[in-house]
């Protein structure tokens, strides 16, 4: 049995985990359940891929121009809360500018030095188990079908009060699928020593509770 305790004197234990997956396949929830209960910080990198997305459309950036793309970077600009960071404009924007190396490259080192605290943390993302912590003491590749990606995503829109109709967003998550998997540069891969959760027939209890399992079961293993 492991003594070690956690208290003032000691550095507390690291816990670093990557979570990986697709849009609307219950990542974000998953990272969020998995901060709480192993308790440590957590950082949703989508969100930086986002702010800079949101910083682009404001300016009225091209998206299609890489240094445009870049010189959106300052994601430090953008309010968290700023609601139009979850809108479908937003997303589409993101999704293509996170093609460019220029941008990721930005993004990188806050992304490092989040994984990088002593205590470990938990980041959620597309490349967080192969690109930006290799290292990660467990990893999840959260994923469902495209179909029952686009329903939650629907019903997430229509929560919101957003329109929403279930064709177009399947067409848009399959679009945003083939741009994640494809692009050149730090695709969207399930890294070799990463656990596969299919949330395809799950519910979101049942989906934490196996990532918890999942998790611990690294751990317990280390
Ligand atoms: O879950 P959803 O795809 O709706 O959004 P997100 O996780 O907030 O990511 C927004 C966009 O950023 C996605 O389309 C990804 O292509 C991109 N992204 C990325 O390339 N690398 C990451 N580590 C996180 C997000």
């Amino acid at each position: 049995m492991n003594e070690q305790h956690e208290n003032e004197n000691q550095a507390p234990e690291r816990i670093l985990i990557a979570v990986d997956g697709p849009a609307a396949s219950g990542k974000g929830t998953i990272a969020r359940a998995l901060a709480r209960r192993f308790k440590r910080p957590h950082m949703d990198t989508g969100m930086l891929y986002r702010a800079v997305a949101l910083n682009l459309w404001r300016w009225g950036g091209d998206m299609g121009n890489e240094f445009e793309a870049l010189r959106a970077c300052d994601v430090a600009a953008v309010d968290p809360d700023d609601p139009e960071l979850r809108s479908e404009a937003v997303s589409t924007i993101a999704s293509r500018i996170s093609a460019y190396p220029s941008v990721r490259t930005a993004l990188l080192d806050r992304q490092r030095q989040f994984a990088g605290q002593p205590g470990g943390a938990v980041l959620d993302g597309r490349d967080i188990g192969t690109v930006i912590a290799p290292e990660a003491d467990a990893k999840l590749f959260v994923t469902a079908s495209a179909e029952v990606r686009a329903q939650r995503r629907v019903r997430e829109l229509l929560e919101r009060g957003l329109p929403a109709h279930y064709d177009d967003v399947l067409t848009d998550i399959r679009a945003r699928d083939e741009r994640d998997t494809t692009r050149a540069v730090s695709p969207l891969a399930q890294a070799e020593d990463a656990d596969r959760l299919d949330t395809s027939e799950l519910d979101i209890d049942q989906a934490i509770a196996e990532a918890i399992r999942m998790v611990e079961q690294r751990l317990a293993a280390d």
